[in-house]
């Protein structure tokens, strides 16, 4: 009997089909990224402009959406998971990742329960057990993935708060609450505390030092200061691997005032945690084990595509105690050896992510996982010696993973001018941030298919764009 047309999904054949085609697209792009520009020459609304403002009445054949992916969509990407990408942190999506994205939107499993499908909440479970061990974490760091360090980092502040004031989840929240970081954390910082309602005037950015880390006898005076005003101290983040300059805050003495002080202490790793796989920098994260909880985002420099962000905590049950809510409808037998994501965190529906990130650690394992980023590092500071030689430009801060923060010495009309040309030739991207008040490139590098060719290139078209 054949099916009704209108009522069926894409035939197998059909897909197969499709299928190759798409992978070999995937396998042609991946062989060499650099054959399309990283950056699209496109106008706001211009690609609105091309595509139909309805969607169509009658299905269409794959073979005609997938000549628009090709003729629309991609000429107006900014492509992520590119060689020349050095913009934002640089990140990586990778074979392996790519794959097991596939078979997870094949089989389309939600891990809100354990029994919503076993596997998913089982491999979070050993993955996150084996990236804790590659971070040198003990095992009483209980982890869960986010989409999002940004949600990863609202839920440490939501779990700060009920391990200091257990009543709130009945009684709700009262003002009074601080939270201390640093002035270089990441915003995402401020925006969860400003989420759970602790109110902008309770969030302190404490000073950093001259390689731009938190100062702790300053978060030791704001504490005291704000106890003296009868305030609620309850939460301090601490951030190895700053979003403007990868700087290190010194978690360690951070985590003794946490200490004396009664404070959950969070650490925002999102970027920076990677380099600590390494042995040799695992002292970027010395202190870590003593905190609170740990975000490391596995998209942003584990070759994971985006999104996956581990969350980390050694105390679970504030987050149960916070969160937990069980209807009947997703009630199920009480059972020790059974957890149930959804009673820690936010969402009910989770997508099976810890499948990509099974499938790039067992892939490239961790000597490869370390050689990579090992060379990334190796690349950054190479090209930071490459800079330095240029006497037109400045370094702006210390390198100690794999951004360079850089200037052309002069009013910062003249770095600005040079990022907008570098940007409109459309062949490598580039951000910026301010440093003391100047404006400051950033040099990003973190794609795994970067080379130290791309990075010789790409300087000589800094150098040649830059004023004699
Ligand atoms: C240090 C740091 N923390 C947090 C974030 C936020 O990450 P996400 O986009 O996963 O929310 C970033 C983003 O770059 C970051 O650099």
């Amino acid at each position: 009997m054949t099916q009704d047309p209108l009522l069926r999904d894409m035939p197998p054949e059909d897909f197969r089909r499709a299928g190759h085609e798409v992978i070999d697209w995937i396998a042609d792009y991946l062989r060499d990224p650099r054959q399309f520009p990283v950056l699209p020459d496109t106008h706001p609304g211009q690609l609105t402009g091309l595509l139909p403002a309805s969607a169509p009445e009658h299905g269409e054949p794959m073979e005609r959406i997938l000549e628009d992916f090709r003729k629309l969509i991609l000429p107006h990407s900014t492509l992520w998971n590119h060689p020349l990408f050095f913009s934002y942190f640089s990140v990586s999506s990778s074979g392996p990742g790519i794959l097991a994205e596939t078979l997870t939107a094949a089989l389309n499993m939600n891990g809100m329960l354990w029994k919503s499908s076993p596997a998913v909440t089982e491999l979070e479970q050993v993955t996150l057990g084996w990236l804790r061990e590659w971070l040198r974490l003990p095992e009483s760091f209980f982890g869960i993935i986010h989409d999002t360090a940004s949600l990863s980092t609202f839920h440490a502040i939501l779990a700060a708060r009920m391990f200091a004031d257990p009543d709130i989840r009945e009684r709700g929240a009262s003002p009074g609450f601080v939270l201390y970081t640093s002035e270089h954390a990441h915003s995402s910082v401020e925006k969860g505390a400003l989420a759970l309602g602790i109110g902008q005037r309770y969030v302190r950015k404490i000073s950093s030092d001259e390689a731009f880390r938190m100062r702790p006898d300053a978060l030791r005076q704001a504490i005291a200061a704000d106890r003296a005003a009868g305030l609620r101290p309850f939460c301090a983040v601490a951030t190895v691997g700053t979003t403007s300059t990868t700087s290190v805050d010194p978690v360690a003495a951070i985590a003794d005032i946490c200490e004396e002080e009664n404070i959950w202490l969070h650490v925002d790793a999102a970027y920076g945690g990677h380099a600590a796989i390494l042995p040799e920098y695992g002292h970027y994260l010395e202190g870590a084990a003593r905190a609170h909880s740990l975000v490391i985002n596995p998209h942003k420099w584990l070759f994971t595509p985006i999104d996956l962000s581990a969350f980390y905590t050694r105390y679970p049950q504030a987050l149960r105690g916070a969160l937990s809510l069980v209807p009947e409808y997703l009630r199920t037998p009480d059972d020790p050896l059974i957890l149930n994501y959804m009673d820690y965190g936010v969402a009910l529906g989770r997508r099976f992510r810890a499948l990509k990130l099974w499938f790039v650690m067992r892939y490239f394992g961790r000597e490869s996982i370390a050689a990579l980023i090992r060379n990334h590092i190796r690349m950054t500071q190479d090209l930071a010696r490459l800079i330095e030689a240029d006497a037109r430009f400045e370094l702006c801060a210390p390198v100690p993973m794999s951004l360079i923060c850089f200037r052309l010495r002069g009013p910062d009309e003249a770095t600005r001018t040079l990022l907008e040309k570098l940007n409109q030739t459309h062949s490598a991207f580039f951000s910026h941030t301010a440093l003391h008040d100047r404006f400051v490139m950033r040099w990003a590098i973190g794609n795994i298919h970067t080379t130290w060719e791309d990075i010789v290139k790409t300087w000589n078209l800094v150098q040649s764009l830059a004023p004699q």
